[in-house]
């Protein structure tokens, strides 16, 4: 049985409530566990690496689901909700949110034909999340490059890891009320992709706002790694 240190997975959202949240302890050992510092190297001064955009709202906590940039956005909660009881069935109580979404993130990438790499373990789920540091840290879509740098500095990131990562967007999809302005206003867009998009995006405002398009028009589900280079 779990001790209460790890708390227990209860109900079907096993990653969503700070209640039910696990770690990993002291207690287990791996050749790749992460240091008890790893935080202050790996991501100093923020939260992050820590899984509490999984954590649901409750009447008492705001968690970062509903932060402007994540609001009606962030989808797939119930792949990490599957994956973890799982891992509990077999693991209980050892291995944490923040690990698996970092794991599932990587194995992602692989099988859509991307770079692998190793990911250390250890992280610790957090039992708190920030609505307001969501909102003021993950950039807008609507961000110049001047703030766009500003905001990954502040994280650690140079101009050129923020070129780098934003080649993650060869996968992966946006929803027409993000980029309704650009096919219907903009004249500097090739004309059959506009009208491709206007295809699977009403222009009116309110009208299929959360319908899907993947970014990537040629291979929206290929992991390339050529297409970033210069
Ligand atoms: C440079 C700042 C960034 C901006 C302004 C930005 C903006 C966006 C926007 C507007 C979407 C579409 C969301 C929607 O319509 O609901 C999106 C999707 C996505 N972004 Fe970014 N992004 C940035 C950086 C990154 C980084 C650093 C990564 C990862 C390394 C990333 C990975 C993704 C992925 C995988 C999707 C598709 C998600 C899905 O299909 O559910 N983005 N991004």
């Amino acid at each position: 049985m779990a001790s209460p240190e790890f708390g227990t997975v209860t109900g079907r959202e096993p990653c969503a409530a700070a209640s039910s949240l696990s770690s990993c302890s002291s207690r287990s050992s791996s050749a790749q566990q992460l240091s008890t510092s790893f935080y202050s190297n790996s991501c100093p001064g923020v939260q992050g690496c820590d899984a509490s955009l999984l954590l649901d709202d409750t009447s008492s906590f705001q968690g970062e689901k509903t932060a402007t940039p994540n609001n009606a956005s962030v989808r797939g909660f119930e792949v990490i909700d599957t994956v973890k009881i799982a891992v509990e069935k077999v693991c209980p109580g050892v291995v944490s949110c923040a690990d698996i979404l970092a794991i599932a993130a990587r194995d992602s990438v692989v099988i859509l034909g991307g770079p692998n790499w190793n990911v250390k373990v250890g992280r610790r789920d957090s039992t708190t999340a920030s609505f307001n540091s969501a909102n003021n840290n993950i950039p807008p879509l609507t961000s110049s490059l001047a703030n766009l740098t500003s905001l990954f500095a502040a994280q650690g990131l140079s101009q050129k890891d923020m070129v780098a990562l934003s080649g993650a967007h060869t996968i992966g999809l946006a929803r027409c009320t993000n980029f309704r302005a650009h096919i219907y206003n903009d004249s500097d867009i090739d004309g059959a992709f506009a009208s491709s998009r206007q295809s699977g995006c009403p222009r009116t405002s309110g009208s299929g706002d959360d319908n899907l398009a993947p970014l990537d028009l040629q291979t929206p589900t290929l992991f390339e790694t050529t297409t970033t280079r210069t």
